[in-house]
């Protein structure tokens, strides 16, 4: 599972983390990101247009690699096995995602915050999980920290990231890749701000 998930996002340093409520206007989203480099988006789950957006962005954008995010209930991961979503990413580590996951062959990166979420984590055969909430849980100290007796683990943390500090993370042995919503916040969504949003994604590449 996180073999799949590592070679799928492999020299994706950025993940968008998205919250989408505009189905129109998804795929010029997605066009933004994925002309600035970034192909790898994560739709979550936290708006009611959630898998209407994944299914438009699917349709329109064939160059997208498109996950879903803030998958919390098995149901959930079902319904996102059944629009072919690419991946799959949980802010924690739950034994029935991770079941239908590894039945459906989906991608997954499930969260994890402590020494003890990154221990269930490596007995369930994991060696990528998502780091969150990143900042808020040690953020660089703690991935450092991790990284004594957990050397195996790799993360993608997200949560606090911003154009600021990404850099820092992704310097990181353990760190593969990172996700936030700063390349494309709300407010420059909802202004159609295509333009700013392929710049703020080419600035993660540059
Ligand atoms: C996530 O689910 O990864 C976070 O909500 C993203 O956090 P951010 O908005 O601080 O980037």
């Amino acid at each position: 599972m996180s073999v799949a998930i590592q070679k799928l996002l492999d020299g994706i340093p950025v993940i968008p983390v998205l919250a989408l409520n505009n189905v129109d206007s998804a795929p010029a989203l997605a066009n933004a990101l994925i002309d600035g480099g970034l192909p790898a988006l994560e739709i979550t789950l936290r708006t009611p247009q959630a898998m209407d957006v994944i299914a438009a962005i699917k349709e329109a954008c064939p160059k997208a690699i498109v996950g879903a995010g803030t998958v919390n209930t098995p149901e959930q991961a079902e319904l996102c096995a059944k629009a072919g979503v690419d991946f799959m990413v949980s802010p924690g580590l739950f034994r029935p995602l991770l079941d239908v996951a590894r039945d459906t062959k989906i991608p997954y990166l499930p969260g994890v915050a402590t020494a003890s979420e990154v221990l269930m984590a490596i007995n369930e055969g994991l060696t990528a999980c998502k780091f969150f909430p990143a900042q808020q849980a040690g953020g660089i100290a703690m991935l450092k920290a991790l990284a004594g007796p957990y050397g195996e683990m790799i993360f993608c943390p997200t949560g606090g990231i911003n154009a600021d500090n990404f850099r820092d993370f992704l310097a990181l042995d353990n760190v593969f890749c990172v996700g936030g919503s700063w390349t494309a916040p709300g407010d420059l969504i909802s202004n159609n701000a295509w333009g700013e949003i392929t710049d703020r994604a080419k600035f993660c590449l540059s």
